[in-house]
């Protein structure tokens, strides 16, 4: 029997998989913790606790007491808000993952999942199909720690024949839970004000493209790397994945087939500098031959379920 502990369960991803993993593992065998309370699904349907991944000794504690199996590690100060306190954002997304690594070393946790990023990747990087291996210069404090971070997975990955999992996220884009501080964020917020007001003023140049992904996507593949035989796994730091490539342009093209009145107009501040350094594609090859990763949808397809899905949250609140 798996016990399974989501560090990070009312943020962006971790409100989406802890839900996912209950129903693949049994809902009281997931348990879902962070620093702040959690969405009623989540701490309704299973265990919730309030915890700190940095209180080493609460940590510690925890995963002794519910025999802990597995760990996810979805906290992370993303990459606006880490521009803003540059050292604090280090010292947040490094030493939590150092906890859980040697941790998890400590006590022999059968497998880690922390999420890596295309913000790994930086201006001397090929934009176009982004390989795996390539060059890898980023200059902003989240991709530094996620580089970082893959270095320490891959690391114990090896010197302690240990089984921890990672996966480059792209843009992740959901109706659930809204990001917070991040450069590819746009792609969310774009939809509220899209239903809301109408139009939408975008912090990012019309023809930023970036590689995105709709969270279904990210959430199955998610899964589906961590339910793979250890043996296919051949990348042991984290592994590019893709989902759908546009700029703030072509998703407001795609909005108006929609929404034909909705207007954008750009006014693009410090996260376009980010948004400059990032790939435009990312090559999944190695995901696809290893672990038989496919992504399900277009941009059509996640369009229309955005706006649908927006559109009754609104309703439902009035
Ligand atoms: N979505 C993240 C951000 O923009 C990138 O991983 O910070």
């Amino acid at each position: 029997m798996e016990n399974i502990l989501v560090i990070g369960s009312s943020g962006q991803i971790g409100s989406e998989l802890t839900l996912a993993l209950r129903k693949v593992y049994g809902n009281n065998n997931v348990f879902a913790t962070d620093i702040r309370e959690s969405s009623k699904e989540i701490t309704q349907s299973g265990p919730f606790h309030l915890l700190d991944v940095l209180d080493e000794k609460r940590l510690i504690h925890f995963v002794i007491r519910y025999k802990i199996t597995q760990i996810y590690i979805l906290a992370a100060v993303l990459s606006g808000n880490a521009e803003k306190l540059p050292l604090q954002a280090w010292d947040i997304n490094m030493k939590s993952l150092l906890n859980i690594l040697d941790l998890s070393r400590e006590v022999g946790i059968k497998k880690v999942f922390w999420p890596s990023s295309i913000a790994v990747f930086g201006k001397t990087t090929p934009k176009v199909n982004t390989p795996q291996l390539t060059i890898m210069e980023p200059n902003t404090v989240y991709g530094i720690s996620k580089l970082a971070g893959e270095r320490w997975c891959e690391y114990y990955n090896y010197k302690y024949d240990m089984d921890i999992r990672s996966i480059r996220y792209p843009g992740l884009i959901s109706y659930k839970t809204e990001a917070g501080g991040g450069t590819t964020d746009y792609a969310v917020e774009i939809f509220y004000d899209a239903i809301e007001k109408g139009s939408y003023d975008c912090f990012l140049k019309s023809d930023t493209k970036l590689p995105m992904m709709f969270m279904p996507d990210a959430i199955r593949g998610t899964v589906e790397l961590m339910e793979s035989e250890k043996s296919v796994l051949k990348i042991k730091s984290s592994y590019n994945l893709s989902g759908i490539s546009f700029d703030p342009q072509q998703l407001s093209d795609e909005i108006k087939k929609f929404i034909p009145e909705f207007k954008i107009s750009y006014n693009p501040d410090f996260r376009q500098s980010i948004a400059d350094t990032w790939p435009q594609s990312i090559d999944d090859s190695n995901a696809r031959t290893d672990w038989g990763w496919k992504s399900d949808y277009d941009l059509n397809k996640m369009t229309s379920i955005m706006l649908e899905e927006i559109k009754n949250k609104f309703e439902t609140k009035i």
